[in-house]
This record gives structure tokens, sequence and C-alpha cells, in this order.
């Protein structure tokens, strides 16, 4: 099969890459800098099992008109999106540009080839308590005020949003074959650890190696649910490869420690000790608005909605992976494979 794929070179997307060529598909890589880009990518597709060979580039960029794509594409039998900007404080009109225009353009070009659109959005987008909070009428979406679910989610959170709905409402309309895949925060590789240092998790331990966390966020029933980055990749390949797919495909380990015994598991691995006390969020959000706490505690208000005491029905896609033999890597083993990792790479950087 040929697949298109935005956001390959990031830390889900390479994986993808190799989980979709390892079966011998072929991915065709929208890459905003080819020339520069896809040498190192052929070799993280290569070093993570899969085959780099099988990686077509195209030059094409989510900021640009119809995605600044001029090459001739094969026929596609599916188009999968992860391209995003991803960062806190991210300016609305940016996070609009490349995250709710790029992902309507990504969809145009799935409806223009007449296949299927796996649009990976977020778990959150099955919280629908937190929803409400900002403002978004999920049952009637569309009369929702964006500019206030940006000033209140941040540019980041509210544009993956907007996108989502934006995009569910493009393929009812157009009829389009639509599976959204929505991944909790990405844990690193079951295998080696991997984990990229732009990744929300790896930011969460670097604070906690560095005695930045004193108190723990929430209450002890608060959760930062996680999905290892390897088996979200290959949901996202069974997504666009299986011929019956369920319109969610919701990637979050329902195993996931709540976060304070969390951090005490990484804690552990890292000779560190975890902290014990509990800040409430609202609390921790107003602290970190005041100047400059954001940066220096490299925490991030919009950051901590993610964790949260809400539990998440994963029913539906267990019993697809279930379906399609795909067996979920055992997520206490992650989070030890993944602390091991940063550490080992601390370990590194400081001795040079
Ligand atoms: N990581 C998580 O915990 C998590 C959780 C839920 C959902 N997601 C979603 O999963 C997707 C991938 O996340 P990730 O962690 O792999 O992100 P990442 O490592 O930051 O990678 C982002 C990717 O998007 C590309 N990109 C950014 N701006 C672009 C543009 N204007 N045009 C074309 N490509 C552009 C980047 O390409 P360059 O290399 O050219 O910069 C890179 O390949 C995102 O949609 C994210 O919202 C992630």
């Amino acid at each position: 099969m040929i697949f298109f794929i935005t956001g390959a070179t990031g830390f889900i997307g390479r994986h993808v890459c190799a989980s979709l060529t390892r079966q011998n598909h072929t991915v065709v890589t929208m890459l905003r800098r080819p020339e520069a880009q896809l040498d190192t990518l052929r070799q993280q597709v290569n070093a993570l099992g899969g085959q780099g060979d099988l990686l077509q580039p195209v030059s094409g960029d989510l900021d640009q008109p119809h995605l600044g794509l001029t090459a001739p594409l094969p026929e596609l039998d599916a188009v999968i999106h992860l391209g995003a900007r991803f960062a806190w404080r991210l300016d609305t009109r940016t996070a609009r540009h490349t995250n709710v225009a790029g992902s309507l353009a990504v969809a145009e070009l799935a409806r223009q080839h007449q296949c299927r659109l796996v649009f990976i959005s977020g778990f959150m987008l099955e919280n629908r308590a937190h929803l409400t909070r900002l403002g978004i009428d999920t049952a009637a979406p569309a009369g929702t005020d964006w500019p206030k679910v940006y000033r209140r989610a941040g540019g980041y959170e509210a544009s993956k949003l907007e996108a989502a709905f934006r995009a569910r409402a493009f393929a009812k309309q157009h009829a389009l074959d639509f599976v959204e895949v929505q991944p909790a925060t990405v844990a690193g590789n079951s295998q080696t650890g991997e984990l990229d240092n732009s990744q929300p998790l790896y930011s969460l331990l670097d604070n906690l190696a560095r005695g930045r966390l004193a108190l723990v966020p929430g209450t002890p029933a608060h959760w930062l649910p996680l999905v290892a980055v390897d088996h979200l990749a290959d949901i996202i390949r069974l997504a666009a490869t299986a011929e019956a797919v369920p319109e969610k495909l919701l990637a979050l380990d329902r195993q996931t420690p709540n976060l304070q015994p969390m951090l005490a598991q990484a804690a552990a691995h890292m000779n560190k000790h975890a902290p014990r006390r509990y800040i409430p969020i609202p609390v921790l959000a107003a602290l970190l608005r005041l100047p400059g706490l954001a940066a220096l505690m490299n925490t991030y208000p919009e950051a901590l909605h993610f964790i949260q005491p809400t539990r998440f029905d994963t029913a539906i896609t267990e019993a697809f992976l279930q379906q399609h033999h795909a067996i979920a890597p055992n997520i206490k083993e992650v989070i030890e494979k993944s602390t091991r990792r940063y550490h080992q790479q601390q370990a590194h950087t400081e001795a040079q």
C-alpha cells in the first residue's frame, strides 16, 4: 500500500514510518526541507527496524497554500496527518495557520485522492467536562467562540481541538473515510526508552531530576495518561491499513500510574526523591503566571491541562487492537526504560 504522511520527522512520525515500512508499505513523506532531512530520517527509520529506502520524499509545508505540493503524487491508500506546531505559548495566529488551516489542507488532499484520512488529534478530545469548561459545545461545535478557547487553553491545545472539530465536519460534509487517533502523552520507545527532549514527558523527567518539582500538581487522583511511542505507531499503522476501523481510536494506557506514584517510580530509577505533597492545579497555574516563573520552573500553565483526574473508556480501541493482535507493552516498564534512557543521556552529556 502507499501512504502519504505529514510530520514524518517528528518523534511519533519516524516511528510510524518504521512501523509501515517494516511491513513493506511505501510512505510518501512530506518534508519541509527534503535535502536536509531525508538522509537522517532514513537512518532513524532503519535504526527502528523499518526500511528507510521505502520513504519517498516530497517537498511540502503545512503553512503553504495547497501544502506547497508541486510534484504529482501517486495513487494513495491513506493520508496520515501528524504534522503540527507543538510548543507552549504558541500565538493564536501561528497556531491556527499551521495546525488548523494546515490540517484542512491535508483533509482536502485526502478528499482529492478519495482515500482514508488518519487524523491525529489528542486524548483530551474525549474529556467532555474539560471541553465544556473551555467553552466548546461538543453537540454543536460550529458555534464555538474559538478566540475564547485560545485564551483559555493556549495556542497549541486550542488549535489541536479546533483542527479536530473542523476536520470532522469536513469529513462529514465530503463523506470522507475518516479515522481519528487520539494519543495520550507519548512515552518512550518500549524497547529502548528513546524519548526526544522536546517531548512533554521528557520535560517532566528533567524537572524531577533537577529538583524543580517540589510539589505534585493536582491531587492523588490526578494522572498524566501515557502511551508508548512504538505502540502508538502500530495503532496509527493499523488505522491506515486495516479494512474496518472504528471512527476514533483512543491511544491511552489505562494502566498508567497516577502522577505521584509515577513520579516516585521515575525518581527511584534516578536515585532522587519524588515530591509527596500536592498543590492544587489552579494555585500552581496562578503561580506560574508570575513573570519569569514558568521559564524558571520549565513548566507552562497550559501544560497542566493534561494532568487531570478523568478516566477514559478505551474498550473500542482495545477490542480493535486485540482483533489485530497488537499488544500494548507494560507501561510501567516503558516508564522505567524512558527514565533510564533520560538518565543515561544526562550522564553522557555531563561527562562531555
Ligand atoms: N507527543 C505527544 O505527547 C502527543 C500527544 C498527543 C497528540 N500528539 C500529536 O501528534 C502529532 C505529532 O507529535 P510529535 O510529538 O511527533 O511532534 P514533533 O516531534 O514536534 O514533530 C512535529 C512534526 O511536525 C512537522 N511540522 C511542524 N510544522 C510544520 C509545517 N509547517 N509543515 C510541515 N510539517 C511541519 C515537523 O517537521 P520539521 O521536522 O520540518 O520541523 C515534525 O515532523 C502532533 O499532531 C501532536 O499534536 C502528540
